[in-house]
């Protein structure tokens, strides 16, 4: 797989359709990976029901691939990834990321409730999740170099909308004003964003939000 996907590389023009295949390749990769390290276990309920053949029959669904599982579905996801490929995205903040980003998104790191921080969850379980988290905090500070003795660092928001509605409810109580950059004038929904008729943001229902326009 990895030298087709190599040779693919060497030919002197990278054709369209050699995209296509290198993608295709990349994707198959990623998956045949994920089904040998992360196959999921059928859970313990299901292991001592005294039916065989039903317990066959919930791993073999448990462990098969999604183009098998829904080929409906696989075949949208499909689509999607041709869209990005032969489009021109010009969302600024949209982002293509990486394979080995990829394949921690499809881990068995997904099944865990890991509510809480390090060392103080609500939850048990979770020695190799706060090993994860303390990682990413240590790497987070390095990347801004900054002195961990000084500087704390949350890692846990999914994404940037999360993130400002931490922001909001650390540094403002409910109702509390907020200002960001308008959404129509390059902001985010999630600086407050509402007009004249409606609250379109949740951050405009809970917090008094006082947007700032660029002017031309
Ligand atoms: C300033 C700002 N805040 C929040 C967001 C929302 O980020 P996400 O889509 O990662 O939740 C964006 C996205 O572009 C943004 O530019």
């Amino acid at each position: 797989m990895l030298q087709a996907t190599i040779q693919i590389f060497k030919s002197a023009m990278i054709s369209r359709r050699a995209l296509f295949k290198i993608n295709n390749l990349l994707l198959y990769h990623v998956h045949q990976v994920q089904k040998v390290l992360f196959t999921q276990l059928v859970p313990r309920s299901f292991s001592t029901t005294t039916n065989r053949m039903a317990n066959a029959d919930i791993s073999k669904t448990l462990n098969a691939n999604l183009w098998d599982s829904d080929p409906e579905l696989w075949d949208i996801i499909k689509k999607e990834k041709r869209r990005q490929i032969t489009g021109i995205e010009l969302i600024a903040s949209e982002n293509f990321t990486t394979l080995p980003v990829l394949q921690c998104l499809s881990t068995c790191l997904h099944n865990k409730y890991s509510e809480g921080l390090p060392g103080e969850r609500y939850y048990g379980g979770n020695e190799y999740i706060d090993q994860i988290e303390r990682l990413a905090q240590k790497r987070s500070l390095e990347a801004f170099n900054l002195d961990p003795e000084q500087w704390g660092v949350n890692v846990q928001p999914y994404s940037g909308s999360p993130t400002n509605f931490a922001v909001y409810t650390a540094v403002a109580e409910p109702h509390g004003r907020i200002m960001g950059l308008d959404l129509p004038d390059g902001g985010h929904l999630t600086h407050g964003f509402f007009t004249q008729s409606k609250k379109v943001s949740a951050t405009s229902l809970f917090f008094e939000s006082l947007p700032y326009k660029v002017l031309f």
